[in-house]
């Protein structure tokens, strides 16, 4: 299992050392919200502050877009060099050309699905992504529970990935601890986005440690 910190969870007037934490605990992408207060009632840090992350830090990027308009987004978050950008599909009525776009940057496209939304959506897409990020929470806030049923949608998404021949890897973000971690795992998950459970943890080689099963 990869384990991707969220930085929503750190505390933001302490942002070297607290990434320093993370990067130095082991963990294998950092994953970075950013937040427009339209699709989500939330705003985050924006690029002016996360440009300085590559410049102190050699860890790959995993930029998850929770705004209306990723278009936009996507020129002022390419110059970061992230590993992954997300896009959600509700967001987007032209997810294809947003999807070709990411790619054009030469950065892996990722595409995010809030809780009701049906992995079918990404049918007739999923040949041309590199992972699915199924939110198993609300997007716009950390600290919320995992929601169940996340699971079943998982298991859906992943006999989809299979049933398609698709090279795309699954993510879980939201509500993840180590209580849930082996189910996720059981299920095919890739990647864990940890954000309070991490970043709320006095030790944080111990809790990242705790994901990587
Ligand atoms: C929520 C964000 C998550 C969040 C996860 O909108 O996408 O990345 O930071 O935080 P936890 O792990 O606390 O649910
Ligand atoms: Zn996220």
């Amino acid at each position: 299992m990869l384990v991707a910190p969220s930085l929503l969870a750190a505390n933001f007037l302490r942002l070297e050392e607290e990434i320093k934490s993370v990067v130095e605990a082991g963990c294998d992408l950092l994953h970075v919200d950013v937040m427009d207060g339209h699709f989500v009632p939330n705003l985050t840090i924006g690029p002016c502050v996360l440009m300085e992350i590559p410049r102190l830090f050699n860890i790959p990027l995993d930029i998850h877009l929770m705004v209306e308009n990723a278009d936009t987004f996507i020129d002022l978050y390419a110059p970061l060099r992230p590993h992954f950008i997300s896009v959600h599909v509700e967001s987007e009525r032209h997810l294809c050309r947003i999807i070709q776009k990411i790619r054009s940057y030469n950065i892996s496209p990722a595409v995010a699905l809030n809780p009701h939304t049906d992995p079918q959506t990404l049918k007739y897409i999923l040949n041309d992504i590199d992972m699915v990020l199924v939110m198993s929470v609300n997007p716009g806030f950390g600290g919320q529970s995992f929601i169940e049923s996340s699971i079943e949608k998982i298991v859906d998404l992943k006999e989809l990935i299979i049933m398609k021949n698709a090279n795309c890897l699954i993510e879980v973000d939201g509500g993840v601890n180590n209580h849930n971690i082996a189910m996720l795992k059981n299920v095919g998950v890739d990647i864990v986005v940890g954000g309070s459970y991490i970043f709320g943890h006095r030790d944080r080689k111990e809790a990242i440690t705790s994901l990587k099963i």
